[in-house]
């Protein structure tokens, strides 16, 4: 997006005078899901959509908080204590960040920021993440200018969403927005969160991402639901076995467990994780359609044994896999609706959307939305304007 276009929105809330312009994406899980809470390897990237952040200092201990996409705005007092207010709504994610970064000692002063977002909003790109980490890195970036480091930002941010908003979610999505880098996924593993870039190219294919437009639904409940049920797991095989998180365990292990639902959760975890490293093998070696095929048994795998997907994703799935030029598809993100990812023969995109759009509303009365995406940079500055 043009700066100019960013400034004129701000300049209508707050009025003339120059302003500071940063972009924090989105992130799209390309395989590895229902892994990073299981410490084991994850493969997401940024994408180039996301939410922009356009502010001014104040000169005094105020931050006020409004979006372009929501009505209202969230006054931050820093003399005050900052706590968790239901009625701030999205304004809880970055109070929450300016709580943290405050208590680790850094300068926090007053500033009017608008946010603007071209994120489907409750899609499971990861819209919170977005929002956090852009709020974490424009404080620290105040401080330390381009020398922040990525990773803390990620580790903060997860922390903020765990214990301030209270939503259980691992490290990945804070990590692909605060590490992401164009046309590179990247590859993590979550015990010890080193991680590598990885070219992403799908040579003469395209990613495409299929929203179902179908709000994901009781995604936390059954979300701490199944990091229960892979704690339980992983106690049951440490009776025999030394291992610190599930994904360390081998397919073998799985006969320890009696319980078929516990053992279905914990069967895809491991054999998710060894997905991965299957997957990031066959990219590397440039072939599009091993690492197609990897994407729907990871699909087939969190429908049958992790039971996440649901009607939604499992239909746009199907009708995706109809469209012959259509090599691999599978959810992404949390499931329980959100989005899944397509890849798709180069030059068939507009068919294919046709298509799948189609068959998806004949069964479930909804209009999806696609993307044809590639993979972009993490969080950024953008300029003085
Ligand atoms: C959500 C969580 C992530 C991860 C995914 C599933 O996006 O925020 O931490 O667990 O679900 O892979």
């Amino acid at each position: 997006m043009e700066l100019t276009m960013l400034k004129d929105m701000f300049v209508k809330e707050y009025g003339e005078g120059e302003v500071e312009v940063y972009f924090s994406p989105g992130r799209v899980n390309l395989i590895g899901e229902h892994i990073d809470y299981n410490g084991g390897y994850v493969f997401p990237g940024a994408l180039t959509i996301g939410i922009y952040g356009m502010l001014r200092d104040r000169e005094d201990n105020i931050i006020r908080l409004k979006s372009k996409n929501a009505d209202g705005e969230v006054i931050v007092d820093l003399d005050k204590e900052i706590v968790y207010d239901e009625k701030d709504d999205w304004g809880n994610y970055p109070k929450g960040v300016i709580k943290k970064i405050k208590e680790l000692g850094y300068n926090v002063k007053g500033f009017d920021i608008l946010f603007y977002s071209n994120l489907p909003d409750g899609a499971g790109l990861s819209s919170s993440a977005a929002i956090e980490v852009l709020t974490a890195y424009i404080l620290l970036h105040k401080n330390k200018g381009e020398d922040v480091d990525r990773v803390e930002i990620a580790k903060l941010c997860q922390e903020v969403e765990n214990k301030f908003v209270g939503v259980n979610c691992g490290i990945m999505d804070q990590f692909a927005v605060a590490v992401g880098k164009e046309n590179s996924a990247i590859l993590l593993d979550c015990s010890t969160l080193y991680y590598e870039y990885v070219p992403f190219n799908l040579k003469d294919a395209s990613l495409v991402i299929m929203n179902t437009n179908k709000r994901r639904e009781l995604s936390e409940s059954k979300y701490n639901e199944r990091r229960a049920e892979c704690d339980k797991a992983l106690e049951i095989i440490k009776n025999y076995r030394q291992i610190e998180n599930l994904c360390q365990a081998e397919i073998s292990d799985l006969d320890y467990i009696e319980d078929e639902t516990i053992k279905k959760r914990a069967r895809h975890a491991v054999s998710e994780n060894i997905r991965v490293k299957d997957a990031v093998k066959v990219l590397r070696e440039g072939d599009i359609e091993a690492f197609s095929k990897l994407l729907i048994q990871s699909h087939n795998s969190l429908r049958d044994d992790y039971e996440v997907t649901g009607l939604h994703l499992d239909t746009i799935v199907e009708e995706a896999l109809k469209y012959d030029g259509c090599l691999g598809a599978r959810m992404t993100g949390a499931g329980f609706g959100g989005c899944a990812i397509a890849v798709v023969k180069e030059g068939k995109e507009d068919e294919f959307i046709k298509e799948v759009s189609k068959g998806y509303k004949e069964i479930t009365g909804i209009e999806a939305a696609f993307y044809v995406t590639k993979i972009g940079d993490g969080v950024k500055y953008l300029g003085r304007c």
